[in-house]
């Protein structure tokens, strides 16, 4: 490994200054009379997007053929931990035959609305799933000798006016649901680089986020990579760097600020020589690990992208209509059965070297169906000679399989989708057939949820998400039940647009994005609201079916800075072999004053099982303090004491077993007692508890003789004055000042020694 400190000691200020920003658009610099070699990044992240020229970050000019693996939306309904890491190892042996030392992903940020046109880029509505799943990806990418950059650094979870809009976000909706799968994959994974996002947060641009990416990042997190700016969200280049921005992406004409600043002294020296270090660091970290002669066999990930695809894919529904026979008369009815929709458009798109639609699927496997176009991929407009000729051939068929989906234009990088609808004559079409034909299979080919007005009509409903480039190979083995559907809903499918909990304040007015449901994100809102959905979260059906029985808990207490461990026995009573996602939630019923206002369930465990007919296996997880915590909105978590319900199912809807859990908090937060300390907060303290009792025990008496006369029972004098401040009860009581300041500092002596 080369000896960085000597290099920086070599360099001159304008050359480290110029180390910060890129070569051209994808390479970093050089420094040829030092040895420090050039490297290159590549978007992805859901295969490679090397571009040899005609370079930008839009999408919009070619790239080298890949391979074009699910995107996010999908893999994250895996629920698979191990396959995201097989898909970042394949990524990364790519990386290596193509000589690019960086992928630009995995992009992370929370789906926040339906309507964020990246969605189908990101992983989840929860910050448990998305950083589980995010780490792996990033590990199996790294395991191969290559980075990866975290993405978007945060708070990135729009579209419109992301390049200069400020979400507005409370420290506790922050910590909670925003920054806890970056934390995890920092933590866990050790990502090479972070890419911060262009937005602001808070009023901070996040590349000039001293707080995001210094505080929390490193001094918190132990970060020990470099941030990169996201392409061209630099806003001032000295105030990027000293809030913990290192390399600024692409390349730019301002790396004269930099000189200028160290020289005038409004720049110190060392900032920019650690920045550079950081950079230099990972250069080198990329030469030692650099594969010379690399190659990756093309067919073979093609068919990796086909399998992981068939662990993603969701049946959302199914009466007694799949799997479908080869014998049937079958009708494939929609243009994405030829060519499907695979991907979205952006920075993330991919030229696959091949595709495989359903129809090819269909002809490898000498399985013979009737085809009928039915409608436009493209537009959205009737064609009534299409819908003919689809009705007339679906008339005396066994089942239709409509392949319907969102066009490009509905969902993409750079702007929101406006609506949550499948294109009109898409809708119409999926009516129509199923009048005609009730064994109607519908096969999506979307990002992000969709509303379904036709969901009573149809038998079966199967999302596949943008399943990649072997899209239709998994579609016909999932069909035909060669392969049985494993997927879980990583986000809920809403009713309506109108039910979602960023309704009322997405996307903000152009200038901030208020986070005004706060924590009540995805399925945290729906179960609070006991609201209707359209499929859950964590929903997704088999061919076979699974029991849960025997759940228990390795200890019934414990002190939150210990872990327990959670076991259920699951048992595979179908007739086929299949895999179930077994999902465990928390659920805090501590009810205790000073607790939060909390979500019903957060998911804090999920295990993928296969399982052959008859077989049962133990699915375990472990739970520690951050699985019943919330953040206490200054950087800080709190586990109240008291008892929590773990929920054991197969969807955040669909629990099998529950245990509860006696959970004491072993640091208790500093409590200091003022005249404003409320007398439910003395009573809810596990110091001052007894002492305030005796007190009160000796006013009690008269209490009750004053309700009695007074005709307001005791229980409504007491709820009263639970929430009083402990000054108003001595104004009313025959207190003094003094007696009031005399109890205060008795109760903070108790307080005293014991925190
Ligand atoms: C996107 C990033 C991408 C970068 C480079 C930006 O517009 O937001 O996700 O990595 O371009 O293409």
């Amino acid at each position: 490994m080369a000896d960085i400190k000597s290099i920086l000691s070599q360099m001159t200020l304008e050359e480290k200054a110029s180390m910060c920003s890129g070569f051209d658009f994808w390479r970093l610099k050089s420094v040829p009379r030092l040895g420090v070699p050039q490297i290159m990044v590549s978007d992805g992240p859901h295969g490679l997007r090397k571009q040899d020229d005609q370079a930008d970050h839009l999408g919009v000019n070619d790239s080298i053929k890949a391979v074009c693996f699910p995107a996010a939306s999908a893999t994250a309904a895996s629920f698979d931990r191990d396959l995201l890491y097989k898909l970042g190892a394949a990524i990364g042996e790519e990386c290596q035959a193509e000589n690019v030392a960086v992928v630009l992903g995995p992009a992370i940020n929370i789906k926040r609305s339906p309507l964020c046109g990246r969605n189908f880029e990101y992983f989840s509505e929860d910050p448990y799933l998305a950083g589980e799943l995010g780490a792996e990806q990033v590990k199996g990418t790294q395991s191969k000798g290559i980075g990866t950059s975290v993405k978007h650094f945060a708070t990135n979870n729009q579209e419109n006016h992301r390049l200069s809009a400020s979400s507005e976000v409370d420290c506790r909706t922050l910590r909670e649901i925003y920054l806890p799968a970056f934390e995890k994959i920092v933590k866990d994974a050790n990502p090479w680089t972070v890419m911060c996002s262009y937005n602001k947060v808070n009023g901070v641009y996040a590349s000039e986020n001293k707080e995001l990416l210094t505080d929390i990042l490193r001094s918190e997190w132990g970060f020990q990579g470099f941030v990169v700016s996201n392409w061209g969200a630099v806003n001032e280049r000295v105030e990027a760097l000293k809030a913990g921005l290192d390399l600024e992406m692409p390349y730019t004409s301002s790396d004269d600020l930099i000189v200028d600043a160290v020289k005038s002294g409004d720049l110190s020296e060392e900032t920019l020589d650690q920045a550079v270090a950081r950079i230099l660091d990972i250069i080198f970290r990329r030469e030692a690990e650099k594969e010379l002669n690399a190659t990756y066999d093309k067919e073979a990930h093609h068919k990796l992208a086909g399998e992981i695809e068939g662990e993603c894919a969701v049946l959302l529904k199914n009466e007694n209509v799949l799997p479908l026979s080869k014998e049937s008369k079958i009708v494939f009815v929609g243009e994405f059965a030829k060519n499907p929709r695979f991907q979205g458009g952006g920075s993330s798109h991919i030229n696959a070297f091949k595709t495989e639609s359903a129809l090819d699927a269909l002809a490898a496997r000498g399985i013979k169906v009737e085809y009928c176009q039915g409608f436009s991929a493209i537009a959205d407009e009737v064609d009534p000679a299409l819908e003919e000729e689809a009705l007339a051939a679906v008339k005396d068929a066994d089942a239709v399989v409509i392949f319907a989906g969102l066009p490009d234009s509905f969902e993409s990088e750079g702007y929101d989708r406006k609506h949550l609808r499948l294109p009109e004559c898409q809708n119409r079409l999926i009516q129509k057939l199923s009048q005609a034909n009730p064994n109607a299979v519908i096969v999506l080919h979307n990002g992000s949820p969709i509303e379904m007005p036709w969901v009573d009509s149809v038998p079966a409903i199967l999302e596949m998400y943008l399943g990649g480039q072997a899209v239709g190979s998994a579609a016909i083995d999932l069909l035909f039940g060669q392969k049985n559907p494993s997927g879980k809903l990583p986000e809920t499918f809403p009713v309506k647009l109108s039910d979602t909990p960023s309704h009322l304040f997405f996307p903000g007015d152009g200038k901030t994005a208020f986070y005004g449901e706060g924590i009540f994100v995805g399925y945290r809102y729906y179960e609070k609201k006991e609201m209707p959905v359209l499929f859950p979260f964590g929903h997704g059906l088999s061919y076979s079916e699974f029991e849960y029985s025997s759940l228990s808990l390795s200890k019934g207490e414990i002190s939150s800075d210990e872990s327990v461990v959670a076991s259920i026995e699951i048992k595979n009573i179908g007739k086929v072999s299949g895999k179930e996602v077994v999902q465990l939630y928390v659920s805090d019923k501590t009810g205790k004053t000073g607790s939060a206002l909390r979500p019903l369930k957060e998911l804090k465990g999920f295990s993928k099982l296969a399982l052959d007919p008859g077989e049962t296996k133990t699915a375990t997880f472990q739970l520690d303090k951050r699985s019943f915590a919330f953040s206490d909105g200054k950087g800080g978590w709190r586990t109240p004491s008291g008892q929590y319900e773990i929920l054991v199912g197969s969807s955040s809807r669909d629990i099998r077993a529950s245990a509860t859990l006696n959970l004491t908090e072993a640091k208790l937060p500093k409590f200091i007692v003022t005249p404003n300390t409320l007398v439910e907060e003395l009573l809810a303290h596990p110091i001052l508890k007894a002492e305030v009792e005796k007190l009160m025990f000796s006013q009690q008496k008269s209490v009750e003789t004053d309700a009695a006369s007074e005709a307001i029972s005791a229980e409504m004098q007491l709820a009263m004055m639970m929430e009083a401040p402990i000054r108003s009860i001595a104004m009313f009581g025959d207190f003094t000042r003094a007696q009031l300041a005399g109890l205060i500092e008795h109760l903070n002596g108790l307080l005293e020694d014991k925190q």
